[in-house]
C-alpha cells in the first residue's frame, strides 16, 4: 500500500471529500463541447494538467435523465483533431452510435458539429467517450458518467458516481505524450501510473455511519483493470453495465472492473462513527495500492437506510435470446506478444511494463514510439483504425437470436465490448454461470472463453472490439452486421 510511490507525485491534501464533484443532475444539457483544458489532477501545491475535456472538466458533465426520456446532445468539437462521441452502453439507432465512417463521418476538427439524439430504453449507469483515435482521446481525458435513472429508483441515502480514471504522468503532472507506442499496444495497454477518482486523486471519501450509498463505480481507464477490496464493508452488487442483476457479493470480495465496465453496489456504512477503512485494488498482484479512505464522519446518520432489505431493480426492456433456437458462431481474439520481451523487465507482470512507476525511466519509453503496426486479431484478421475496413465478419438476421462462443487466444486480457445490444453472458470456460449476467462488455481472462447470447434486435453495422483502448487500435476489432 505504498500509495505515494506509485502515485508518483506527492498528492498532499487531495480534496476532502468526491460527492462536490459530481452534485448536479443535468436533465436538459444541450451543449458538450470537447476542447483542451486544464486540471488539477494531483492535487493542490502540484501543477495542473493540460488534458482533453468535455464541458472543462474531467469527467465531463453527469449526463442524468429518466427512463425513456429523449437525449439531444449538440457536441462541438474545439479540438485540434476530430473526433465523435460514442454512448456506451446505450442501445442506439445505428446513426447515433458515433463509430467514425461506419456510422457517421468525424466531426470536424475545430468547429465541427453533430447532433446525437435518440431514446433512452433502458435505466442504469452508461458512459460517453470518443471513438476515434480513442487511445490519445480518452487517454488525455475525454469521458464522462450518462446516468439513466429508473422509474423508481431503490431507496438510498445517497447516489454516487464514480469515475476511475487512469494517467501516465510525468514529474511535472503533464501526460506523457506516448500514446500508440508498440510496448503499449502489444501488451497490456496503455496503464498509467496515476489513478483517479473523477478527475482528482483522492485521499478520502466521507460518509457516515448507517447510511447506505448507490456507488456507480466506471472505468474509465485506457487498459487498467481494477479489483477493488472495500475493507471493513460487505458491497452488494445490484447492477453490471447498467443492468440489474440478482442483488449478490462479488467473488472474493472484489469489485472487478475491466475497461469500460460498470458496477452499481449498494454500499451500507456499517462502520464505527470516526473511524477510517481503505479501497484497496490489487489486480495486478505486485502493484496493490490504496484508491482512498472510507472516513467515517463523528455523528451517525439518523434513520439511515443501511442494513434495509436489499431492493430488487426492474429489468430492463431487452429481448431475452432463446438459448435453444440460437444459432452459434465462434470468435476468435489473438495476438500480442506471446512470451516476455527479452531484457525489458517484464519479469513475471503481465499488465505492468516498464515505464508505468515513476522514476523507472519514462524516457526509455518514449524512446520505444514505433510506427503504427497490427498487434491483434478478430478470427484472424486485423482491423486499421483508420475506420473503412469495414466488411463484417458476420451477417445477422434481424429479430434472431444468437450465441457468440467468445475465445481469448492470447495470454492477455480482454474486455469485449459489443455495439447497439446487451447480452447474457451463458458461460465463463464451459461452465454455467450463476446469474447469466447481462453485460455491454465482457471481461475474458487470459486463455478463456465466454459464451453470450442476445437476440439481433438492433439493425445496423455494430462494432465489436476489445475495451482495451490500444488494443482496438491496433487491431482488435471487428464490425457485426444486423438486417
Ligand atoms: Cu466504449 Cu466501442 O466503445
Ligand atoms: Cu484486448
Amino acid at each position: 500500500m505504498r500509495r505515494r510511490q506509485f502515485l508518483g507525485l506527492v498528492a498532499g491534501a487531495a480534496a476532502s471529500g468526491i460527492a462536490p464533484a459530481l452534485a448536479h443532475a443535468q436533465l436538459s444539457v444541450r451543449g458538450l463541447r470537447a476542447a483542451p483544458g486544464s486540471q488539477k489532477l494531483v492535487g493542490e501545491g502540484n501543477p495542473a494538467t493540460s488534458v482533453w475535456a468535455y464541458g472543462g472538466t474531467v469527467p465531463g458533465p453527469e449526463l442524468r435523465f429518466r427512463q425513456g426520456d429523449r437525449l439531444r446532445v449538440e457536441v462541438e468539437n474545439a479540438l485540434d483533431a476530430e473526433t465523435t462521441v460514442h454512448w456506451h452502453g446505450i442501445r442506439v439507432p445505428n446513426a447515433m452510435d458515433g463509430v467514425p465512417h461506419l456510422t457517421q463521418p468525424p466531426i470536424a476538427a475545430r468547429g465541427g458539429r453533430f447532433t446525437y439524439e435518440f431514446d433512452l430504453p433502458d435505466a442504469g449507469t452508461y458512459w460517453y467517450h470518443p471513438h476515434l483515435g480513442s487511445p490519445e482521446q480518452v487517454g488525455r481525458g475525454l469521458y464522462g458518467p450518462l446516468i439513466i435513472e429508473e422509474a423508481r429508483p431503490p431507496a438510498v441515502d445517497r447516489d454516487i458516481v464514480w469515475m476511475l480514471g487512469d494517467w501516465r504522468l510525468d514529474r511535472e503532472a503533464r501526460i506523457v505524450e506516448d500514446f500508440g507506442n508498440f510496448m503499449d499496444a502489444s501488451h497490456a495497454g496503455r496503464i498509467g501510473n496515476t489513478v483517479t477518482v473523477n478527475g482528482a486523486i483522492r485521499e478520502t471519501f466521507e460518509l457516515r455511519a448507517g447510511e447506505r450509498i448507490r456507488l456507480r463505480l466506471v472505468n474509465a481507464a485506457n487498459a487498467r483493470i481494477f479489483s477493488l477490496e472495500f475493507r471493513g464493508h460487505d458491497p452488494v452488487v445490484i447492477a453490471l453495465d447498467g443492468q440489474p442483476v440478482e442483488p449478490h457479493r462479488p467473488e472474493g470480495g472484489r469489485v472487478v472492473l475491466g475497461p469500460a465496465m460498470r458496477a452499481d453496489i449498494l454500499l451500507d456504512a456499517a462502520g464505527e462513527p470516526g473511524s477510517s477503512h481503505a479501497i484497496a485494488d490489487d489486480f495486478y498482484p505486485h502493484r496493490a495500492y490504496r484508491l482512498l479512505d472510507l472516513r467515517y464522519a463523528k455523528d451517525r446518520l439518523r434513520a439511515g437506510r443501511a442494513g434495509a432489505p436489499l431492493p430488487k431493480l426492474a429489468a430492463n426492456p431487452l429481448s431475452e435470446p432463446d438459448v435453444a433456437k440460437t444459432q452459434r458462431h465462434r470468435i476468435d481474439f489473438g495476438g500480442g506478444m506471446m512470451g516476455n520481451m527479452p531484457g525489458m523487465g517484464m519479469g513475471n507482470m503481465p499488465g505492468m511494463g516498464m515505464g508505468n512507476m515513476p522514476g523507472m525511466g519514462m524516457g526509455s519509453m518514449q524512446g520505444m514510439q514505433m510506427p503504427h503496426r497490427m498487434a491483434w486479431t478478430v478470427n484472424g484478421k486485423t482491423m486499421p483504425d483508420n475506420g473503412h475496413a469495414h466488411e463484417p465478419i458476420l451477417k445477422l438476421a434481424l429479430g434472431r437470436s444468437y450465441l457468440l462462443d467468445l475465445v481469448n487466444d492470447t495470454q492477455w486480457h480482454h474486455p469485449i465490448h459489443l455495439h447497439g445490444h446487451v447480452f447474457r453472458v451463458i458461460t465463463r470456460d464451459d461452465k454455467p454461470t450463476q446469474y447469466r449476467e447481462w453485460l455491454d462488455t465482457v471481461l475474458l481472462p487470459p486463455r478463456s472463453r465466454a459464451e453470450i447470447a442476445f437476440v439481433a434486435d438492433n439493425p445496423g453495422s455494430w462494432m465489436l472490439h476489445c475495451h482495451i483502448l490500444e488494443h482496438q487500435a491496433s487491431g482488435m476489432m471487428a464490425v457485426i452486421r444486423v438486417a
